[in-house]
């Protein structure tokens, strides 16, 4: 027993020949949101589903609101909620009804389920909303919906796989701010996502996540520092002047050639600055703008899961 809300070690689970969990370690603390980054096939949905006990793990420890995954399923999940990277609420049925009917499904009593589906519909700005069937929902709309059905128990912990896959901004900003609400009530969230935006948005620790291990894990500060510290950023007037810009850059610089940018990272700033700007004079070339920033969470991303080294992959 560690005292996390979840707590994970070496977890193996496979299909066929897959090795979807390929010996993976994880903590999350109570009352954080653990993101679990990671691009297409690297295990998240399988981890996900594994904890809130829908699939047996190969190998492992896994540990949920203080309880053995493997052992004492039923006991962990009375303490957990699930959403889904594809919802299963009812199109035809109004957002009440839905809710409504997950009450049911979980022995909460027709009172105590009309009354728990009013309060949900009111917490995620629904209550207007609720007579309408599901299929007249916005994508948002419905996310915050599957979002209140996964709440129905008053979880402890709470899966959201995926949650704003799909959305427009707008709608993924509503989704961040109600799951924001749920982590000021004391519930842990572990939240799987593809956006790095997300990630570093709402989580207060990642673990950074490909072909069923963990790469990386720490705070996104962390993790952005964790990556060679600074860059510096030049935007060229002239496309033409991109090369000799990168020529004059430290090495590693990448181009962007739609926003005319070149970028390269640095060790120490004020050097790099000033022989940048020197070199750029004496070259003749006319920066737009000159800036030295953190690394995105992107660049960290991109750069832990670069596929180049992978012999298993590929495919012909
Ligand atoms: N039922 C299954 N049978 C066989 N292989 C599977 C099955 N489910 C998943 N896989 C494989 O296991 C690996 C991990 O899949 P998983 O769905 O956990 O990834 P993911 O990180 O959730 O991806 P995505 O971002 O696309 O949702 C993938 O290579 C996938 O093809
Ligand atoms: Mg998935």
């Amino acid at each position: 027993m560690t005292g996390a809300a979840i707590a994970v070690e070496g977890a193996h689970k496979h299909y066929r020949d897959k090795r979807a969990l390929d010996g993976l370690d994880l903590e999350a603390g109570r009352g954080t949101v653990h993101g679990v980054l990671g691009p297409n096939g690297a295990g998240k949905t399988t981890l996900v589903r594994v904890l809130a006990t829908l699939l047996r793990a190969d190998a492992g420890r896994m540990e949920v609101a203080g309880h053995d995954v493997r052992t004492e399923p039923d006991e962990v999940r009375r303490r957990i909620g699930l959403l889904g990277q594809h919802a299963a609420v009812d199109e035809e049925l109004s957002g009440r009804q839905n809710l409504d009917m997950f009450g049911r499904l979980h022995h909460l009593g027709a009172r105590r389920a009309a009354l728990r589906a009013g309060e949900l519909l009111a917490r995620f700005g629904l209550a207007d909303t609720g007579r309408k069937p599901v299929k007249a929902y916005s994508g948002g709309m419905r996310r915050r919906l599957d979002l209140a059905a996964s709440l129905i128990t008053d979880p402890e912990v709470l899966f959201l796989d995926e949650p704003t896959t799909g959305l427009d901004p707008r709608g993924r900003a509503e989704v961040w701010e109600a799951v924001r609400s749920l982590v000021g009530g004391g519930t842990t969230v572990l939240l799987t996502t593809q956006y790095l935006e997300e990630a570093d948005r709402l989580a207060d620790r990642i673990s950074v996540v490909d072909r069923g291990r963990v790469v990386a894990d720490g705070t996104p500060d962390g993790l952005k520092a964790r990556l060679g510290g600074d860059r510096i950023d030049v935007v060229v007037r002239e496309a033409a002047q991109l090369p000799t810009v990168a020529a004059l850059l430290p090495a590693g610089a990448t181009v962007d050639a739609e926003r005319r940018l070149v970028s390269a990272p640095v060790t120490d700033r004020m050097a790099a600055l000033a022989d940048a700007v020197r070199a750029l004079r004496d070259a003749g070339v006319d920066a737009e703008d000159i800036a030295l920033r953190r690394p995105t969470l992107d660049e960290v991303f991109l750069h832990l899961t670069e596929r180049d080294t992978d012999p298993v992959e590929v495919r012909v």
